[in-house]
């Protein structure tokens, strides 16, 4: 009988199954009613009474063993399942959400599609600019307050060195590597340190453009605002100039286009006045020609700059301006359609 028990012991130890049919099977074979366990419990009648003890103690080791064994391989199938086995590999994918195109990347985009139409070509240049650029090459003054007008981000240990306020910066680098005609725009992020609240932020995105070349005068730079006004905010629209002043441009103008949103009659987003602001515009300063390298007595030249942020609200009245760049996918999948 001990031997029989012994062989078991080692059979069980042995044990392994691969599946659960397996598993199920070496349960049957020790631990159900008609397996070798109960056999043997049944045969325990007939051991001696000096060996029943002995007997006896073996015979529920091989009991605790069988079952600990059976219990070890059912955790590890459990274990397996909730790993591989029980995925179905067959079943179709979770649709991968297609991602949604910035509002802002949406807006510049058509801004600049309206001015590729009549022949702009897109300019780019640094974020990080030096003095020159931002400044000095466009009229400001050493200590004009015109620099602060932008409340610039200098950046630190290097004075001269500064976070671009505006992308007329990338107007003097064309202007210097470039002889007319020229006909850019120069989309880009621009910095200005003013406190974040829903209306103001320190960075956001303009649109500058620049058109020099012999005998462009005002008129033609009404025009082609006019057209963008009306590609962009729809066929009614109508602009108007009012006078303006910026270092760069002489004469300058702000532009205000009817309210999209009333209509022109009155609205809290134009404040009652039918009139939006969009831009600041104006005729290339000769000194600023000049000092870029360009003949001020042959060549003139507009320019104008617009912030994209402000273009998206009057589109899409967008309450809060911190909305854009706080990566809020609920805001941002509203503009699943617009692209
Ligand atoms: N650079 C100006 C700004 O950032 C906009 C502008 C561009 C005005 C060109 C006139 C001409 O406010």
């Amino acid at each position: 009988m001990i031997a029989k028990i012994e062989q078991l012991l080692t059979e069980v130890e042995a044990a392994t199954a691969a599946n659960a049919e397996e598993l199920e099977a070496l349960r049957i074979k020790f631990l159900s009613k008609k397996g070798a366990i109960n056999a043997l419990m049944a045969d325990f009648r007939n051991v001696p009474p000096e060996q029943k003890k002995e007997v006896g103690m073996r015979l529920n080791e091989l009991k605790d063993k069988a079952q600990e064994k059976i219990n070890f391989l059912k955790e590890q199938f459990e274990n397996q399942e909730s790993g591989t086995e029980g995925i179905d590999l067959t079943r179709t994918s979770y649709p991968i959400g297609l991602g949604t195109r910035h509002p802002l990347s949406i807006v510049k985009n058509e801004i600049i599609d309206i001015f590729a139409r009549l022949g702009f070509c897109i300019a780019e240049g640094p974020e990080v600019e030096d003095d020159w650029h931002v400044f000095s090459a466009l009229n400001f003054a050493p200590d004009h307050p015109a620099r602060d007008m932008q409340d610039t981000f200098f950046v630190e240990a290097q004075p001269d060195i500064v976070l671009r306020t505006h992308t007329s910066s990338v107007q003097s680098r064309v202007m210097e590597t470039t002889q007319p005609p020229i006909r850019v725009i120069c989309p880009g992020r621009v910095y200005r340190n003013e406190a974040i609240s829903a209306r103001a932020h320190c960075f956001f995105h303009q649109v500058e453009g620049l058109y020099i070349d012999k005998e462009v005068s005002f008129t033609d730079l009404k025009q082609v605002l006019l057209l963008f006004a009306k590609e962009m905010f729809g066929s009614d629209t109508k602009i108007r100039l009012r006078p303006s002043y910026f270092p760069f441009t002489e004469p300058s103008a702000e532009m205000d286009i009817s309210c999209n949103i009333c209509g022109g009659k009155g609205c809290s987003f134009c404040k009652h006045t039918g009139w939006v602001e969009i831009l600041g515009c104006g005729m290339v300063d000769p000194n600023v020609l000049d000092a870029n390298g360009i003949d001020s007595k042959l060549y003139s030249g507009y320019a104008f700059g617009m912030g994209v942020e402000r273009i998206t609200n009057l589109k899409y009245q967008v309450k809060d301006l911190r909305l854009f760049s706080e990566n809020d996918t609920r805001f941002l999948r509203e503009f699943e359609a617009a692209w």
